[in-house]
């Protein structure tokens, strides 16, 4: 491929020398990842402007599986302290941990009986200010799962709230009285299977459940809800959690007049059932701002700590919950990697659309994969794995990285005794189990991958005994330190965190855009196919220096006026300070 018209502006940059020092000086960083890469002093200004999550990269662990001290196969709270350590060196800043509360587990920890204390399971209170205390003194913040649009039917809320009609509680749930036929009030349906109400014969209404009926849904109309959830905020805030991210928060309220919710005329059989109706009484509705403003205010109340918000919308939808002059949620979590064609056209227009409908100091989000998706090998392959990494960690804009996927993590198939989640018991054999997504982390070659002594509670991926930390740390071109490589050179150079991002080109299988900050540049080439590829520039006076390759075998190449691609390959290249830039 050959760019010209782009490539052809020549950009006024004084230093002729400096930047090919400073790249070699990088280089020598990242080749020892677990040294301290805090940005330069030279560069201190971007630090102190930006916040700590602006800079920050977050690893989300699901705590079930990431590891087990106490062998029942299910991991906990002292596993993930002793674990402290891999996270400091692969270099992330922050963990958000999926719920770790009181919890009967049928929705595995989101479905909460009790706000402000830790499930057996995991561990005692005790053991959780110890892991916060210990994350912050390896310097890594701590994230906690807020969910606030439902608990569990096991809640002392919500059990006060169904013993009656009278009951002072009552109405922290969503109770409607049934249709004339008894049927329920409207056609309003759970995102797991069957109607969303359930009839109570105790007292003859039917209550609210978005998911499972173990799930009911708080009526966040009620302002002791709101005032009860913003006091379970501060009991976490105060004992030192770095923030929260919010769960379904763009669904907290629901229609005042229980209007029906409208047919979809795109749905399909083999989509979820729930996708018959278009959501339009029960998400999103305009007033939920007020609630999330709620809500941050809460989080204003201490010191630098950060909103996030789990929000599945169109982006032009997503955006409105930075909330009216930012007040909404910090980050909403942009997803749409996680549904997103893999091919260069595709991301680049997605890039694009999302960077244009930003607002004003509203800053950028990316998410590979989660706990409810199929993980990012599964969906692009493990050879676009690594394009995937070096494309989440580059791109402008905080990064969440799903424990696992930096080994490359696939999904294990799971014989029908092996399923456990609610999800695919309700609605089997559409593809929307979230099992495969949710096996236990690969430490080493030992029984259960190091995972655990016992059986664990969800099988382990086949390829454990190769794929795993202690194999991939000594394989210097595994996707374990293609990833190592790419946060240290994200944390070491305020060009990968705040800078600038600008599209360059999207041919064929090519993928380049460039990052800018201070006259420092970086361009980033992803060859998303299976051949390779050149990009050959208008002037020979494009030059820079490899920085990090995502096969391993090329970092600190010098290059000039083009670039080879092998297939499946991306640089991420430093340009010098004199060349001639796109
Ligand atoms: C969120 C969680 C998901 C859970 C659902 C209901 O979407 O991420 O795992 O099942 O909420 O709580």
């Amino acid at each position: 491929m050959r760019i010209d018209a782009h490539w052809s502006r020549t950009f006024d940059v004084p230093n002729l020398t400096r930047v090919g020092m400073q790249s070699s000086a990088i280089s020598d960083r990242l080749r020892a990842p677990q040294r301290d890469t805090a940005p330069a002093k030279g560069n201190a200004h971007a630090a102190i402007e930006s916040a700590w999550w602006q800079r920050a990269i977050i690893y989300q662990i699901y705590p079930r599986s990431f590891q087990d001290s106490n062998d029942d196969g299910i991991g906990d709270l002292p596993g993930i302290e002793r674990r402290l350590p891999y996270l400091k060196e692969l270099g992330v800043n922050a963990i958000w941990l999926s719920p770790i509360f009181p919890s009967p587990q049928r929705d595995f920890g989101y479905d909460i009986s009790n706000y402000t204390d830790i499930d057996p399971i995991f561990g005692t209170l005790r053991d959780f200010d110890r892991l916060l205390t210990a994350a912050h003194k390896q310097g890594l913040k701590l994230l906690l799962d807020l969910v606030p649009n439902h608990t569990s039917d096991q809640h002392s809320w919500f059990r006060a709230s169904r013993s009656s009609r009278s009951d002072p509680k009552r109405d922290w749930y969503i109770w409607h009285d049934p249709a004339p036929d008894g049927g329920p009030p409207n056609n309003w349906l759970s995102q797991f299977g069957g109607s969303a109400w359930e009839f109570d014969a105790v007292t003859g209404q039917y209550y609210y459940h978005a998911f499972l009926r173990e799930q009911p849904d708080l009526n966040w109309r009620n302002p002791s809800v709101r005032r009860a959830i913003h006091d379970v905020m501060r009991f976490w805030l105060a004992r030192g959690v770095d923030g929260f991210r919010v769960d379904v928060i763009w669904q907290l309220l629901k229609d005042q007049q229980f209007r029906n919710n409208p047919v979809n005329p795109h749905w399909t059989p083999g989509q979820p059932p729930s996708d018959q109706l278009i959501p339009l009484y029960t998400a999103d509705l305009p007033e939920v701002h007020d609630v999330i403003a709620e809500l941050r205010r809460v989080i204003n109340e201490f010191d630098e700590r950060v909103l996030i918000g789990e929000i599945y919308l169109p982006i032009e939808r997503l955006v409105a919950y930075y909330g009216r002059d930012l007040t909404g949620v910090h980050l909403p979590f942009n997803f749409a990697l996680l549904s997103a064609r893999w091919n260069a056209r595709a991301l680049a227009a997605l890039v694009d659309e999302y960077e244009a409908a930003l607002p004003a100091g509203g800053w950028p989000n990316w998410v590979l994969s989660n706990h409810d998706r199929p993980r990012v090998a599964a969906r692009v392959g493990t050879r676009q794995a690594r394009l995937a990494a070096m494309l989440l960690l580059t791109l402008r804009g905080t990064p969440t990285i799903y424990y696992g996927d930096e080994i490359g993590l696939s999904e294990a198939a799971l014989t029908p005794d092996q399923i456990r989640d609610p999800l695919e018991h309700n609605i089997p054999g559409l593809g929307i189990g979230r099992d495969g997504a949710r096996t236990p982390m690969h430490w080493d070659g030992s029984t259960n991958a190091g995972f655990s002594d016992r059986e664990p509670w969800l099988p382990l991926a086949p390829d454990h005994r190769a794929e795993n930390v202690a194999n991939q740390l000594h394989d210097e071109t595994s996707i374990l330190n293609l990833y190592r490589r790419l946060i240290a050179a994200r944390r070491a150079m305020p060009v990968l965190s705040v800078g600038s991002y600008r599209p360059v080109a999207a041919q064929g299988d090519l993928l380049l855009f460039l990052r800018e900050h201070a006259g420092d540049r970086v361009l980033v080439a992803l060859n998303l196919g299976d051949e390779a590829a050149t990009v050959e520039f208008a002037s020979d006076q494009f030059r820079g220096q490899i920085l990090v390759s995502a096969l391993g075998d090329r970092d600190e190449e010098p290059v000039r006026g083009r670039v080879d691609l092998r297939a499946s390959e991306g640089l991420v290249i430093v340009l010098a300070r004199d060349a001639t830039a796109p």
